[in-house]
């Protein structure tokens, strides 16, 4: 099966975890996508949704979803959302589509994140995938300097701002054999507004889809 028709399947395969009338967070990405076009499906049956970015919010609208601001609810059962990379331990690199930021957000206020991801995106050690870093404009260069200074190739994503209005750094060539620390160590660099790893908070239940159907990991 090629890339594509696995995303598909693993989408589809998520909404068994869609009980009715619960508000759902949605990610960002091509393998949202047919998440939200499973989830049209059965839109009747829920309350709305929480977007992570204006491309979901987009898709959600076309197919008329009903959209809820994360300040008007003050609780989130489910977040749906893809990994660049993931590992044994559930830990994941993110933001490949540049909206780590809403992303970990509403993945935080969320009761269980819920990862869907082809086999393609399992790894044994987080860093092949370049880690994504949203950083405020201004402080560019000197997140560059620190990050070259833990080991690692920072690139500026060129022509890409984010919602938010900053800048994405790439950061090559990092092996990240802990990603709790390394998480919390790059969020302590001033001008770091979010880093891409999702370790603290980390998927819940992992459905991954490979040529034999869709195998459920449940903690
Ligand atoms: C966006 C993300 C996506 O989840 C990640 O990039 C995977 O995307 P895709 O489903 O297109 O492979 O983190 O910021």
């Amino acid at each position: 099966m090629n890339q594509n028709k696995l995303k598909e399947a693993v989408g589809w395969a998520a909404i068994d975890f869609i009980k009715p009338n619960i508000i759902v967070g949605i990610g960002t990405g091509s393998t949202v996508d047919y998440f939200i076009e499973a989830l049209s499906s059965i839109k009747h049956r829920i309350k709305g949704v929480v977007s992570s970015s204006a491309k979901s919010t987009h898709k959600l609208k076309k197919f008329g979803m009903n959209i809820i601001d994360l300040n008007d609810i003050n609780s989130l059962p489910f977040y749906i959302d893809s990994a660049d990379e993931i590992d044994s331990a559930r830990c994941m690199i993110k933001g490949g589509g540049a909206a780590l930021t809403q992303e970990k957000i509403i993945a935080s206020a969320a009761d269980k994140f819920i990862c869907i991801i082809d086999s393609s995106k399992k790894v044994s050690t987080l860093g092949k995938f370049p880690l994504p870093i949203e950083v405020i404009p201004m402080a560019r260069n000197f997140v560059i300097r620190e990050l070259e200074k833990i080991g690692g190739n920072p690139r500026y994503r060129h022509k890409i701002v984010t919602e938010n209005g900053n800048i994405i750094l790439d950061v090559h060539n990092l092996i990240i054999s802990d990603p709790v620390s390394l998480e919390r160590s790059i969020n302590c660099i001033p001008g770091v507004v979010t880093v891409g790893i999702f370790a603290s908070r980390k998927a819940d239940i992992v459905l991954i889809s490979n040529d034999n159907g869709v195998e459920t990991i449940i903690t």
